[in-house]
């Protein structure tokens, strides 16, 4: 039986995945773990729940034991904008954090450990359109640069120790559950909830900014899908591109205006197009394809009318 432990529970991605994994292997066989953001009444009473924080050690070790984890989702992180503002947090979070988890996971034998990584973990020096796999790693966030340590310190624990470390890079992720919280691709999600309330919406990336994004339901089947394949099939542990879909700042309005006539977007960019300009527009994802099946379902106008539907229902 599997059970399963799940940090950053409370957050975009977090919040999400655990449903889905409660869904497929029973409520009490999956543990929500948060820290600092208040979860919802909904969270805190779906099923188990626990408050740690993922740099206290000995805190993460007694939960472990207490369930008896034999698998961890390690959402939990402080994304490019905040970590921006806040480096040493992002570096102590994002790295201790992580360090923590991998040496729990060694000292406990557990089974697998999924971290996600991120589209920060390429940087200026990157090609731009159908980035490889394998390519120039140099971010300038600090985001970025914990995620690249990341993916490395993950492979090093699988090749060294055999703990069986996976993820993927995730893009920009919408949905419409639980907001994103200090990414530079929040735009893509707030745009949805401004023009359903206000019918407006200033975007803080330039009309032509293209970025790689992804849906919520795709999000979780890459991160389910890849914990589930077959480790002999892997070549690549920590670092696989996924994509799905990319569009402009503007081409994300005019699909929304396609639904919401109405709806008008400005561009005033601020300190944040930097980081957005860093990243590839769209990812060669082959290797997924290729090691465990990966296939998105989403595009942009299914994405948006799906969204639509469900924050038309939860807003108004
Ligand atoms: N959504 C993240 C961010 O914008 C990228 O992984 O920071």
């Amino acid at each position: 039986m599997k059970r399963i432990l799940v940090t950053g529970a409370v957050g975009q991605i977090g919040s999400e995945l655990t449903g889905k994994l409660r869904e497929k292997y029973g409520t009490d066989s999956v543990v929500a773990v948060g820290h600092r953001t208040k979860p919802t009444e909904k969270m805190r009473n779906a099923g188990p729940f626990e408050f740690i924080d993922i740099c206290d050690k000995d805190a993460l070790e007694k939960v472990v034991v207490k369930y008896n984890i034999d698998t961890i989702y390690h959402m939990a992180a402080i994304l490019s904008v905040i970590g921006e503002q806040k480096p040493q947090l992002a570096f102590k979070v994002n790295m201790i954090g992580l360090y923590n988890i991998l040496e729990v996971g060694l000292e406990h034998k557990l089974e697998r450990i999924m971290c996600p990584s991120s589209i920060a973990v390429f940087g200026p020096k990157t090609p731009k359109d159908n980035t490889p796999n394998e390519t120039i790693l140099c971010p300038t966030t600090m985001y970025g640069v914990t995620k690249v340590a990341g993916e490395l310190l993950g492979d090093y624990y699988f090749k060294r120790f055999g703990l069986d470390v996976r993820g993927v890079r995730y893009p920009g992720i919408i949905s419409s559950e639980t907001l994103p919280g200090g990414g530079t691709t929040d735009y893509a999600v707030a745009i949805y909830y401004e023009a359903i309330k206000n019918k407006k919406y200033t975007c803080f990336v330039r009309e032509d900014t293209v970025l790689p994004m992804m849906y919520m339901p795709d999000c979780i089947k890459a991160i389910i899908d890849l914990a589930e394949a077959d480790i002999s099939k892997l070549k690549h542990h920590c670092d696989f591109n996924v994509n799905s879909m990319s569009f402009s700042a503007g081409e994300l309005a005019d699909s929304i205006k396609k639904h919401i006539p109405e709806f008008t977007c400005e561009y005033k960019p601020d300190f944040r197009q930097e980081i957005a300009d860093s990243w590839p527009r769209s990812l060669d994802d082959s290797s997924a394809r290729e090691e465990w099946g990966w296939k998105p379902e989403y595009d942009i106008d299914s994405m948006t009318e799906d969204m639509i539907a469900k924050l038309s229902n939860k807003l108004l």
